[in-house]
């Protein structure tokens, strides 16, 4: 199956520390994955060196999207060539209302002018998806909203780009089941053959609404073990300790 993101041997390091020590992780084309791992185990640091940010150095390894290494690009180039990173701590942009910062990050997407006509006809499909209401576009970005609002916007983002590839941190805390049924809702409208997704969450409840199709599983800035939709249910059951173990034992590599 055509390749769709690939991380190949990556090592990371912020300030001389190390937090990626040979991460390992092949998400096809039409497949939804989940990254989950106990705090720290490096997995924004991992979304955050995909999607391109320069803040962390790159030691050894290589990012391919569909076959290509994009590991030296900046972050807009990598957008334009289909990329998408949900923070998991969205920024709040005063003064810039939520349609035109659409339009100007559709434009950054596509490299080219968008007609009005086919941006309102991504937004008002999106809008629809998220059930949600018109008179949110005027708002400004993030300014005042809820944690739940916050979320909203970043799948209306994540609907309207259309991204090849999509990554979302989810910290899930705080989030209410509404709120997580709405990343779930953006999410699964947008499964089918010309996209993937890598979903970064701590909590199984997320993954009933989004069933992935594969777990990767990361510990000390290692994807430490892969497995089915089943093995998020275990970690779920009995934690983290098992598997610490069950590395140490194989000799930590
Ligand atoms: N910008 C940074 N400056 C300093 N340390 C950093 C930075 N980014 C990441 N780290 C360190 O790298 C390690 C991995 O952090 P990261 O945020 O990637 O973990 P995580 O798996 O996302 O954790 P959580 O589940 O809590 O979100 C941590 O020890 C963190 O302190
Ligand atoms: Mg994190």
């Amino acid at each position: 199956m055509a390749k769709s993101l690939e991380i190949q041997d990556l090592w990371v390091s912020h300030d001389g520390k190390m937090i990626l020590k040979g991460v390992n992780l092949s998400l096809p084309l039409g497949e939804v994955h989940a990254l989950m791992g106990p705090n720290g185990a490096g997995k924004s640091t991992l979304g955050k060196v995909i999607a391109g940010d320069q803040a962390y150095t790159v030691e050894r390894g290589r990012v391919l999207l569909n076959g290509e290494d994009i590991t030296g690009l900046e972050p807009d180039e990598r957008a334009r060539k289909g990329l998408f990173l949900a923070f998991q701590y969205p920024l709040e942009v005063p003064g810039v209302s939520i349609a035109n910062f659409l339009r100007l990050a559709l434009k950054e997407r596509l490299g080219r002018d968008v007609p009005v006509t086919e941006f309102y006809a991504r937004l008002q499909e999106g809008l629809k998806t998220l059930e949600w209401d018109e008179e949110v576009l005027g708002r400004y970005l993030n300014e005042g909203f809820s944690g739940g609002e916050k979320k909203r916007n970043e799948i209306l983002q994540l609907l309207v780009l259309r991204p090849q590839v999509a990554i979302l941190d989810e910290t899930d805390s705080g989030l209410d089941i509404d709120a997580l049924k709405v990343v779930a809702r953006g999410v699964n409208s947008m499964r089918g053959p010309e996209f993937s997704a890598l979903v970064i969450t701590h909590y199984q409840r997320l993954l009933n609404y989004i069933v992935p199709d594969v777990v990767h599983v990361m510990m000390d800035g290692r994807v430490v073990k892969t497995g089915g939709p089943e093995l998020a249910l275990e970690l779920e059951a009995r934690g983290y300790d098992w598997l610490k173990e069950e590395v140490a034992h194989a000799g930590g590599s």
